[in-house]
């Protein structure tokens, strides 16, 4: 059974691809600094699972816990590196917590690799190393636009830091994978997006809004030049999202790869816009969002969707669950969270 290492396991995304690592059949170990998450994770996760992972609480930055960890860890097949601050604005006011926290983790996850003879990466990445592009829908071949944010930068640098570090000659093989906008939570609505704070991001502000935590969501701008004015993204269900990773592993350990390092889009191919999303979440629901229209948000790009292709083809992975899932299993999770 190979064993697989999880920074940021118990954070968002990470817990939902333990989930699935769990089910196909690998033995797991977290690394999270619990710094935007929280330990009874790991209790929802051996609900659905029946299985507990293995759980290190300790800050990535710290270059000699990260070493002493992947060896004490001895048999580690690979990694998944979800571990990483992730909201924009905050990135914009205190870039170097980014720029530190991001690629100083990144680093010493690599660094541990190399010393303990762990050979394989998946990285998460994002569809922000795009920026506004050009033409859509995006391929992994677009052109990289310079960051909108700190964030954003610590994606793009992060790739390059992978990609040099295999340049350098280091036996690492790894897989970039570019997330488009992650939503909705596992069906069993024991594990979902849990913000700290007010959210930044549409689908916790609504399921939020409805709930009565937020008196009304702002939609951000209606005069883009989209359909209906509001912008456009490709929200891809977290559950599709996680089984790409057990996918990615696979692909890894199988030795199926075609070159040390591949990116993939992680997309449905589809866009929606704001208003789209609000009104599927109506129609899903069955509940109304209390919503206004206010000023554009800055930073926020007008529109993006995935050219999916290459996971499609040569992962063998694609979306299978659609907007309208997602948004329910979002809004389960939301109420089974507040007891409602
Ligand atoms: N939006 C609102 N009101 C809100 C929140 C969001 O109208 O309260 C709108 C935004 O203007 C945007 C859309 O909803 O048009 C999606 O916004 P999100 O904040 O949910 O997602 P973003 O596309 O801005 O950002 C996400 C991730 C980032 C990632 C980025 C890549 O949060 O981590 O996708 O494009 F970098």
């Amino acid at each position: 059974m190979s064993k697989i290492l999880v920074s940021g396991g118990t954070g968002y995304i990470g817990s939902h691809t333990v989930v699935e690592l769990l089910s196909a059949g690998f033995e797991v170990a977290i690394i999270d600094s619990l710094a935007n998450s929280q330990i009874d994770v790991l209790d929802r996760i051996e609900r659905i699972t029946g299985k507990r992972p293995e759980f290190y609480q300790f800050d990535l930055k710290e270059r000699h816990d990260t070493r002493a960890v992947l060896h004490e860890l001895d048999g580690i097949d690979a990694v998944i590196h979800f571990a990483a601050y992730k909201s924009v604005n905050e990135s914009v006011n205190n870039p170097f917590k980014y720029y530190r926290n991001n690629l100083q983790s990144l680093m010493n996850i690599i660094d541990g690799m190399i010393r303990n003879k762990v050979k394989y990466l998946v990285f998460s990445s994002s569809c922000t190393v795009y920026g506004q592009p050009d033409t859509l829908p995006v391929t992994e071949n677009s052109p990289i636009k310079p960051a909108d944010s700190p964030y954003g930068s610590t994606k793009q640098i992060s790739e390059q830091i992978i990609q040099d570090a295999i340049r350098s000659g280091i036996d690492i093989k790894a897989i970039a994978l570019r997330y488009f906008n992650p939503i909705g939570a596992h069906e069993s609505a024991e594990i979902g997006e849990l913000p700290n704070g007010e959210p930044d991001n549409l689908i916790p502000y609504i399921t939020q809004t409805v709930a009565g935590v937020r008196p009304q969501l702002k939609v951000f701008g209606n005069d883009y030049n989209t359909p209906d004015g509001t912008p456009i993204r490709d929200y891809i269900h977290v559950v599709d999202l996680a089984k790409a990773h057990v996918t990615a592993i696979k692909r890894l350990l199988d030795s199926d790869y075609k070159s040390n390092y591949e990116i993939f889009n992680l997309g449905t191919g589809n866009g929606s816009s704001v208003l789209e999303v609000i009104n599927t979440f109506e129609a899903v629901t069955n509940r109304s969002v209390n919503y206004a229209i206010t000023e554009r948000r800055s930073g926020d790009i007008e529109k993006i969707w995935a050219d999916a292709t290459l996971a499609n083809t040569e992962l063998g992975w694609k979306a299978k669950k659609s907007l309208g899932d997602a948004l329910l299993s979002a809004w389960n999770w939301e109420k089974k969270y507040r007891n409602l």
